[in-house]
C-alpha cells in the first residue's frame, strides 16, 4: 500500500522539488490531494499511517515547521476539551489481564487500568516516535526529567530538584529494589492494611517480614493508628514503612498534618518511608495530593517517592514506566546504584515518550477523566445509599476503585464474591489488602457510566 502510494507521488515529484522539506510535503500532499484523509487512514497499514504522521516527523528532521497532522480516529483532538468516555472501547485481542480472566459474561473490575483510551496526546507522540522506526538505545533525556519537574511544580506543589528524580522500571519493581537497597533478610517492613496487596507479596517474597500497623476505621473514616505506630516504629527490626499515598483500596488523600506526623516518627526511629505515589494525578472534587517528601525536613530526610503516569493516563500495560524523587543525596545514591547494578536504569522509549506527553500535553485531558470518574463515583455511592442491600460505598477522594463495605451482609468472604461473581461481576477481593479487608471488595469504575450503571443494576 505505501509502496503504490509513493509510487504515484512521484509523478508529482516535480511539483515539490523546490521544497526544503520533501518528506512533509510528500506527506501533505498524500493527506489533501491522493484521498480523504480519514479515509486514508482507514485502509493504510501501519506503515502508510505512519506516513500519514510523517509530516511532523517531517518537520523535526528537517527544521520545518510541523504541518497539521492528518487526524485519525485514534489520533483524536488533542486539545480539544471534548472526550468521549462514554465510549466503550473494544479490548478484545489486545492480551488485556483484566478481561482475560473474567468468564464470558462477567463484566471485569477488578485490576487497577481503565477501559477509557489514554490521552491522544500520549497516543499521538508515541506513534509519532514508533513511525520514525529508529528504536535503537536510547538515553533518558532533559525533557523526561523537566516534564516531571513540571508537573510535580503545578499538580502538587512541590518544587523538585533534577538530581532528585531518576527514572525508574515501574513502581513496584522500584520499590522492590528498595527493600533490596535498605534492608536485609528478616528485617521489617511496616505496611498499614488494608493496602495494596503488592508491598507484602514482595516483601514476604524477598524474605523480609511483614509488620502490620492497621489502620482504624470507625464505618466512615480512616485513620492511621498513630499509638500502634509508635510501638511498630519502635522495634529495632522495623527498617521502611511502606505508605500508600493516596491509598489503595480506600481512595484516601493523606492530609500534611498525618503526612508530618509520620515523617517525624519514622525519623526518630531510623525508618525509612516508602511513600507509593502512583495514584497522586487522580485527586478528586478538587482536592490536592501532598508529596511525601514536600511535608518536612524530616520527610526529606527519610522519604523516597515513587510515581509515575500509568494510573492516571491509563499506561499499565506500557509497563517500566514510572519515577522516583529521592531528596537526600544518602539514600539517592546507593538507590541508583541498586537500579544500575540490576541494570534497571535504562528507560523504554515508549516510557520515555509517554511520560512527556502525559506531563506536557495532558492536563486537559486529565481534569476531563478526573469530571468523568466523579460522576460514576456519584453512580455508585447513590445506588447503594438508595438501595439496602448491606452495601456501603466508602467515597475515594482519589483514583477509580470504589472500597465496598458489605460486612453488612452477613457473608463470609469466600460467599461474598461468589455473590458477586454469580450477578456477573468480577470485583477485587477486601481479604487480599490485608488486616481490615474482609467483608470488603473494590469495585473498579475506570470505565464508561453505562457499564457502571449495567454492573449496579446486576447486582439488584
Ligand atoms: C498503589 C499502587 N502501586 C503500584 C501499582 C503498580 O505499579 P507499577 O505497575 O508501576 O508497578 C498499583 C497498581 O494498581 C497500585 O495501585
Amino acid at each position: 500500500m505505501v509502496s503504490e502510494m509513493f509510487g504515484s507521488i512521484r509523478l508529482e515529484k516535480e511539483k515539490t522539488k523546490s521544497m526544503t522539506c520533501y518528506p512533509f510535503a510528500i506527506n501533505v500532499y498524500i493527506c489533501n490531494t491522493i484521498m480523504d484523509r480519514r479515509e486514508f487512514i482507514k485502509v493504510a497499514s501501519v506503515g502508510a499511517c505512519a506516513a500519514a504522521l510523517l509530516p511532523s516527523v517531517g518537520g523535526l528532521v528537517t527544521g520545518c515547521t510541523p504541518p497539521v497532522i492528518c487526524d485519525g480516529d485514534s489520533v483524536g483532538d488533542i486539545d480539544s476539551g471534548k472526550w468521549d468516555f462514554d465510549e466503550v472501547v473494544d479490548r478484545s485481542g489486545t492480551w488485556s489481564i483484566k478481561y482475560g480472566r473474567a468468564s464470558e459474561n462477567q463484566i471485569p473490575m477488578w485490576i487497577a487500568d481503565m477501559d477509557f483510551r489514554t490521552a491522544p496526546a500520549v497516543s499521538s507522540a508515541m506513534k509519532e516516535r514508533l513511525h520514525r522506526d529508529v528504536l535503537g538505545y536510547t538515553y533518558t533525556p532533559e525533557e523526561f526529567y523537566q516534564s516531571i519537574i513540571d508537573w510535580e511544580k503545578e499538580m502538587h506543589g512541590w518544587q523538585v530538584d533534577k538530581e532528585w528524580v531518576s527514572y525508574c522500571p515501574g513502581v513496584i519493581t522500584s520499590i522492590n529494589q528498595a527493600y533490596l537497597t535498605f534492608t536485609h533478610p528478616g528485617d521489617g517492613i511496616v505496611v498499614m492494611p488494608p493496602v495494596y496487596n503488592l508491598f507484602r507479596m514482595y516483601a514476604e517474597r524477598l524474605g523480609r517480614q511483614v509488620i502490620d500497623n492497621p489502620l482504624l476505621f470507625d464505618g466512615e473514616h480512616y485513620q492511621v493508628d498513630f499509638d500502634g505506630l509508635e510501638k511498630t516504629l519502635s522495634r529495632k527490626d522495623a527498617k521502611i514503612l511502606v505508605l500508600c499515598n493516596p491509598h489503595n483500596p480506600a481512595g484516601l488523600v493523606w492530609d500534611r498534618d498525618v503526612l508530618r506526623r509520620i515523617a517525624t516518627l519514622c525519623r526518630q526511629n531510623g525508618v525509612l518511608v516508602i511513600s507509593d505515589e502512583i495514584h497522586a494525578d487522580l485527586t478528586l472534587y478538587g482536592r490536592r495530593h501532598t508529596p511525601f517528601c514536600s511535608v518536612s525536613e524530616d520527610a526529606a530526610a527519610i522519604g523516597l517517592v515513587f510515581a509515575g503516569p500509568t494510573k492516571s493516563f491509563n499506561l499499565a500495560g506500557v509497563s517500566m514506566t514510572a519515577y522516583c524523587v529521592i531528596p537526600n543525596e544518602e539514600l539517592r545514591q546507593p538507590f541508583q546504584k541498586q537500579l544500575r547494578d540490576a541494570k534497571l536504569d535504562e528507560a523504554p522509549i515508549a516510557s520515555l515518550v509517554a511520560t512527556i506527553a502525559a506531563y506536557t500535553k495532558g492536563t486537559s485531558w486529565l481534569q476531563s477523566l478526573k469530571e468523568y470518574l466523579q460522576g460514576n463515583i456519584r453512580e455508585v455511592v447513590d445506588f447503594f445509599s438508595t438501595n439496602d442491600l448491606g452495601i456501603k460505598a466508602i467515597p475515594p477522594q482519589a483514583s477509580f476503585l470504589v472500597w465496598l463495605d458489605c460486612r453488612a451482609m452477613g457473608l463470609g468472604q469466600d460467599e461474598l464474591m461468589r455473590f458477586f461473581s454469580d450477578k456477573g461481576l468480577l470485583l477485587s477481593n477486601g481479604a487480599a489488602y490485608g488486616q481490615g479487608g474482609e467483608g470488603f471488595v473494590r469495585m473498579n469504575i475506570g470505565c464508561p457510566r453505562k457499564i457502571v450503571k449495567e454492573a449496579l443494576e446486576r447486582i439488584l
